[in-house]
């Protein structure tokens, strides 16, 4: 069983940012929120910022986008050469977008196309549209802000995923409140792909705690 553990450079010091992504260099992938302020309240940066981490990234670029309107905006983050670009369905169902034709074009760029979902909207619908994905993004917390404590009413989300996936190559990632503690819950619901941002960020070694977390998945994953 392959699992991912992807630092979320949210919590690092962003005026050392590339002493800080050498911290990371033992991850799978970093991953990083993209806000607009608009779809939610917070705003981080944009296509420029990303297109320097990823120039000083150790390790691939997992790209999280909370923006309004992926269809426009997601295809330049998988130009710039991030390995994993994932957009919330929520925003495309809001500007009328296909998110079937946008990870269309995220793969067609060479990047693995991802969706995300809110806490409180349904996996459901996504289910028949697994095929056209390569990562379904789980929110654990409302998006906009790290440090937030996980939400364990949504486990049953992967539940479904795992089972509808099938033999589908198909990774689940889980995002918020991410700890020893609870990466072991989420990967006992499925979860292969882990986001944490404080516990990883906060902790005084860095690459020891990213080991500790795989071992704490790894020791639940079923
Ligand atoms: C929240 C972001 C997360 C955040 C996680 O909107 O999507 O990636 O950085 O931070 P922690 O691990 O502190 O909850
Ligand atoms: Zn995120």
């Amino acid at each position: 069983m392959t699992l991912r553990i992807n630092p979320s450079i949210l919590a690092a010091d962003f005026a050392n940012i590339e002493r800080e992504l050498g911290r990371i260099a033992n991850a799978d992938l970093v991953h990083v929120d993209v806000m607009d302020n608009h779809f939610v309240p917070n705003l981080t940066f944009g296509p420029q910022m990303v297109e320097r981490i990823q120039a000083v990234s150790p390790i691939p670029l997992d790209v999280h986008l909370m923006i309004d309107d992926p269809e426009r905006w997601a295809p330049g983050y998988a130009e710039l050469g991030a390995a994993s670009v994932t957009f919330h369905v929520e925003a495309a169902a809001a500007a009328g977008s296909d998110p079937a034709a946008i990870a269309r074009r995220l793969r067609d760029l060479g990047a693995r196309a991802g969706i995300a979902v809110k806490p409180g909207t349904p996996v459901e619908p996504l289910l028949e549209l697994l095929p056209a994905f390569d990562q379904v993004l789980v929110m654990t917390v409302e998006p906009g802000f790290g440090g937030q404590a996980f939400i364990a009413e949504v486990m049953p989300k992967l539940d479904a995923l795992r089972a509808a996936r099938g033999r589908l190559d198909v990774w689940l990632q889980v995002d918020g409140g991410i700890t020893r503690e609870t990466i072991a819950v989420a990967a006992e619901h499925g979860a292969d792909t882990f986001v944490a941002g404080s516990a990883v960020f906060r902790s005084p070694d860095p690459a020891a705690e990213i080991e500790a977390l795989r071992a704490a998945a790894l020791a639940h994953a079923g």
